[in-house]
């Protein structure tokens, strides 16, 4: 899979993406990610790519042409996969956009600064706004890298260990389940004893009746399937 960050930050978007199994599966080459700067093509003498918005207010608006050029560059047409923009007032991202796009050969993800981007832009070349949630950051960059991990964590050969994703929250439906391990300090106290037991076909209806009780508890929508997200 090839994945196309538009970024004024490429160095934000690169340096998140190092660590852990994200940074492994680029070095394994499993996942492309490259950055393009639309500052690299602002034609202007001082490489603005901002401007005051029309009709007055707050703040400054991301240019139209220097955000198309860098489009542009990367030869981004329909048939090469859809181009996602990161916004506040996007779809609200769920586990399943991420599986979808998983299976596609290429996205195209673009990182809004100041007050967000000419809408013609957007009307004209995004196929798709995401938003990470009801509030506000600063840039796209850290919204775009939601995406790009939740995304790269379905390709085929990047968690080491092939069914730790379909136990993942969302994946079925519900949440994930509690979680225990060795510790020196606190023995095996507070530790359920099934999972003491050694007897795997408990283990799994314990876990499967924890995740079913907390989905329940917490998230009854996912149950109902009337989230966002089914
Ligand atoms: C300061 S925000 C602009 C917010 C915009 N003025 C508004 O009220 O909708 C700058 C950029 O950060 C990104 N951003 C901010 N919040 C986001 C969110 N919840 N989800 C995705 N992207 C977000 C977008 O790319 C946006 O263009």
């Amino acid at each position: 899979m090839h994945i196309n960050v538009l970024t004024l930050f490429p160095q934000m978007v690169e340096d998140a993406l190092s660590y852990g199994v994200i940074g492994k599966a680029i070095e394994q080459g499993l996942v492309t990610v490259k950055c393009i700067n639309p500052r690299d093509f602002a034609e202007n003498k001082h490489q603005r790519v901002d401007d005051k918005p029309f009709g007055g207010g707050p703040g400054m608006v991301m240019m139209y042409d220097p955000l198309f050029r860098a489009l542009r560059s990367i030869g981004q047409t329909a048939e090469t996969g859809p181009v996602l923009c990161m916004s506040p007032q996007g779809d609200t991202l769920c586990q399943h956009h991420c599986n979808e796009w998983a299976q596609l050969p290429q996205i195209t993800l673009v990182c809004g600064r100041y007050e967000g981007i000419d809408q013609r832009f957007i009307e004209a070349h995004v196929d798709q706004e995401i938003s990470i949630g009801d509030y506000v950051i600063s840039g796209g960059e850290m919204a775009a890298c939601v995406v790009i991990d939740a995304t790269i964590r379905q390709l085929a050969g990047v968690l080491g260990d092939s069914e730790s994703a379909e136990t993942d929250s969302f994946m079925t439906g519900q949440l994930g389940m509690p979680q225990y391990t060795r510790s020196e300090l606190l023995g095996q106290s507070g530790v359920p004893a099934v999972l003491l037991s050694g007897h795997h076909q408990a283990i799994d209806s314990w876990r499967q009746e924890q995740a079913k009780q907390l989905t329940q508890h917490r998230r009854p929508d996912l149950l109902e399937g009337t989230s966002e997200g089914h």
